[in-house]
């Protein structure tokens, strides 16, 4: 869906977004980049076929309309890349972003003098810039300019295409092929024009380049004003840059709270994508922040009305996915007063749409909680009902309860039937825990369970015209190591697998939910979570040792006739309080 979401058509006409135009510019001038560099890699095998390859280019390029592109391309890409720069508020935005901006305002540095020196002689004094010239002008003085130029282009160039192609499976599928062409395609530019200097008599043929009378002054000016230039609108833009930061950070913060996780101050102006890698909260981003993938996806679930309304661009990628009016893009959404949020997708999906390091393509292991409900007595209240009635009350029993499991920071790994599985606790903790292993997961499972039980009082209340009898669920948690993985999808599958969790903290878990029935009760938890939870189980809870199935000893568990009984956890990693 993610590719779909990049090329798809704006309602009521062509408007571009500035992503769009940014993105257009860029393959304007990587298709110059990668022309120049395969012509000079021609130099390894003749010099000959090198200039033909070069007057073929020079037709295109320096055509008028080729010209007027190229300059065109140029100016807006790099007006857009100072744009981005100016609107980031940390430089915490992920390293590939980094190296891209800092490549990317590094290039004209280097490629000023290269410019005047070839393309601003022969505007200037009608030299004809063959490659017999540009080889005489750069060889050997101006040979690490020119390779440090073709680095900063090609990594530049290179992580904005990864970045934009990283979500369209045919990429995924020959990424080595890709990662091949990165490498050998500057490697052999550089040697084809190391070999081609080195084996060509230059010097004598320019001995008087530029023509009689010619001032070459006037290039070095031209030069040095140029550089000039670019180093105020650097220094301005850094200005402005960090005027703009200061201010953001004497302006009152806001507190962004994440659902089972912590609550964090942030400036004003940092998207919430930001807020989180700078303090370290796992947060799914596949396009880097780009507005391309929505894994970064958010539900808001407290201040939703007093945050600034999608963007174009966001609310595009917003309706292609229908999502519901709480959902926000974290890497759009700069958040204007606090809120609290709760992440949708694990972290971990973040590499797992096809970069190689995905942590459940072959299963990791780790210490989650289980969670298991199950709805009561349906089976008895579907009968006599039109399918039609059925399949409502199940969706609003199942999505009811999935929203609580997400906005508490669990993930919803399975509906079955009339059932739901979630696993808690999936990424890693941010920052350092002096929590017992699981622990925020168990937290947030705990939390779960109490607002599952608040909302299913709700539902009966709103449905009590239409139930023959209130609507019931038992809810069995375990907390211990699983295996989480991606199962179902065959290697050479464009689709990602769903990531599910197995082993024995599983079965136990469901196991206790299926105990529930049997003890008439809304909840059973097992010792082990509410130890990992931290939380003491209070007067409301039974303690107990069930034999369970498939175990050799009892287990013991404690026993809720209602999960709202259910004790809070220790406080999590919080670093500051959500203002009321
Ligand atoms: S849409 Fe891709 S990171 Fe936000």
């Amino acid at each position: 869906m993610t590719a779909e979401i990049d090329s798809a058509p704006e309602r009521g006409g062509l408007r571009l977004t500035t992503a769009q135009v940014r993105l257009a510019s860029g393959l304007v001038l990587y298709a110059f980049a990668a022309t120049h560099f395969l012509n000079h890699a021609l130099g390894l095998w003749s010099f000959e076929a090198m200039q033909a390859m070069q007057d073929l280019r020079t037709a295109i390029t320096r055509s008028r309309p080729g010209t007027a592109l190229l300059a065109a391309s140029a100016t807006v890409h790099g007006l857009l890349g100072l744009w981005r720069f100016l609107q980031a508020r940390t430089w915490q935005l992920g390293w590939r972003n980094v190296v891209q901006l800092l490549f990317g305002l590094l290039i004209p540095i280097f490629l000023i003098r290269h410019v005047f020196d070839l393309r601003g002689v022969h505007e200037a004094f009608g030299v004809a810039d063959t490659y017999a010239y540009a080889l005489w002008a750069m060889w050997p003085g101006s040979a690490w300019n020119q390779a440090i130029l073709m680095l900063l282009v090609w990594v530049h160039a290179s992580i904005g295409l990864h970045q934009w192609l990283l979500l369209k499976p045919w990429y995924r599928r020959t990424l080595w092929l890709w990662y091949a062409y990165a490498v050998v395609v500057p490697a052999l530019s550089f040697a084809g024009f190391v070999a081609a200097a080195r084996t060509q008599p230059l010097r004598p043929a320019f001995a008087n380049p530029f023509g009689p009378g010619a001032d070459y002054g006037v290039i070095e000016r031209a030069i040095a004003q140029a550089e000039l230039a670019y180093a105020a609108i650097l220094g301005g833009a850094a200005a402005v840059w960090l005027a703009l930061v200061l201010a953001s950070r004497l302006r009152p913060r806001v507190a962004v709270r994440y659902a089972g996780g912590p609550t964090v101050m942030a400036p004003r102006g940092m998207t919430l994508l930001e807020v989180s890698r700078a303090n370290r909260v796992p947060h799914a981003s596949v396009c880097g922040g780009r507005a391309r993938c929505s894994t970064c996806r958010v539900r808001v679930i407290e201040g939703l009305a007093e945050q600034p309304p999608p963007s174009e661009r966001e609310a595009r990628v917003l309706r292609w996915i229908a999502a519901p009016a709480n959902v926000r893009l974290a890497c759009q959404l700069r958040p204007s007063a606090s809120l609290a949020v709760s992440t949708l997708l694990p972290a971990g999906i973040d590499a797992a749409r096809g970069a190689p390091a995905d942590p459940f393509r072959w299963g990791v292991e780790r210490v989650v909680t289980v969670m298991f409900a199950d709805l009561r007595g349906f089976t008895r209240m579907s009968e006599g009902k039109l399918p039609f009635d059925v399949v409502f009350f199940l969706n609003q029993f199942l999505g009811r309860m999935a929203e609580v499991i997400e906005d508490s920071g669990g993930f919803v790994d399975k509906f079955m039937g009339d059932g739901i599985m979630a696993v808690f606790g999936m990424d890693p903790p941010a920052g350092r825990s002096a929590a017992p292993e699981g622990g925020g997961g168990a937290r947030q499972a705990l939390a779960a369970a109490r607002g599952m039980s608040g909302v299913l009082a709700a539902l009966n209340q709103s449905l009590r015209e239409d139930l023959p009898e209130p609507l019931a669920m038992g809810i069995g948690i375990h907390t211990g190591p699983v295996i989480l993985g991606r199962i179902g999808a065959t290697p050479r599958s464009d689709q990602v697998a769903a990531l599910t969790a197995l082993g024995e903290t599983v079965n136990l878990a469901s196991r206790l939910e299926g105990l529930t029935k049997d003890r008439g009760v809304e909840a059973i938890v097992s010792a082990a979570a509410l130890a990992a939870a931290g939380a003491p189980p209070g007067e409301a809870l039974e303690r107990a040792e069930l034999p369970v199935r498939g175990m050799r000893q009892p287990v013991p568990v404690w026993i809720a006739r209602r999960a709202t009984d259910l004790p809070d956890g220790a406080a999590g990693p919080v670093a500051g309080a959500l203002p009321a």
